[in-house]
């Protein structure tokens, strides 16, 4: 447990999420590629910060408040390949301002799968909306 404890302490401490998160989410709404359509699908902007910052403190801290599914919270949404690029350029320029190197190293591993995810998943999506329909 004291072991845990250690590492946690050495990626970051709750004011640095809370920061990577605040930073984040100032530099995505202030971007043209990414502001409007954020605004346009987040519609509670205060509760999604809060609960991203629970997940990521989950992912930094081993903290227990996020119980969430993120792949099922995008279930809905079409994002272009340049948004899920800008997306990884301001979460990785946020990190760097405010996580030591291990926990920079830590959030941009579990970035990297979500959005890899996320974005096989777009593409999917896309083949299949622009494939031809049986009959037709
Ligand atoms: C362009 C890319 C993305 C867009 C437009 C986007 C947008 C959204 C939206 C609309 C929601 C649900 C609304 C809400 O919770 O208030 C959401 C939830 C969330 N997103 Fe993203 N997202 C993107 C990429 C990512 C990536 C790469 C991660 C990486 C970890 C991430 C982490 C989360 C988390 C943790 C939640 C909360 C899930 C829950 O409610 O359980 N998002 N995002």
């Amino acid at each position: 447990m004291a072991e845990v404890q250690e590492q946690a302490e050495e990626l970051a401490t709750e004011e640095q999420v809370a920061a990577l998160v605040r930073d984040f989410y100032a530099a995505a709404d202030a971007d043209p590629l990414l502001g409007p359509m954020f605004r346009a699908v987040i519609p509670d902007w205060q509760g999604h910060l809060a609960v991203v910052t629970d997940f990521w403190s989950r992912v930094l801290l081993g903290t227990d408040r996020y119980q969430g599914c993120v792949m099922s919270a995008h279930g809905k949404l079409r994002m272009s390949e340049a948004q899920f690029d800008r997306w990884l350029t301001l979460f990785r320029q946020a990190a760097e301002a405010n996580l030591p190197p291990s926990g920079q190293k830590r959030v941009m591993e579990a970035a990297g799968f979500v959005d890899g995810r996320l974005r096989h998943w777009q593409a999917a999506i896309r083949d299949r909306e622009s494939a031809p329909r049986p009959g037709s």
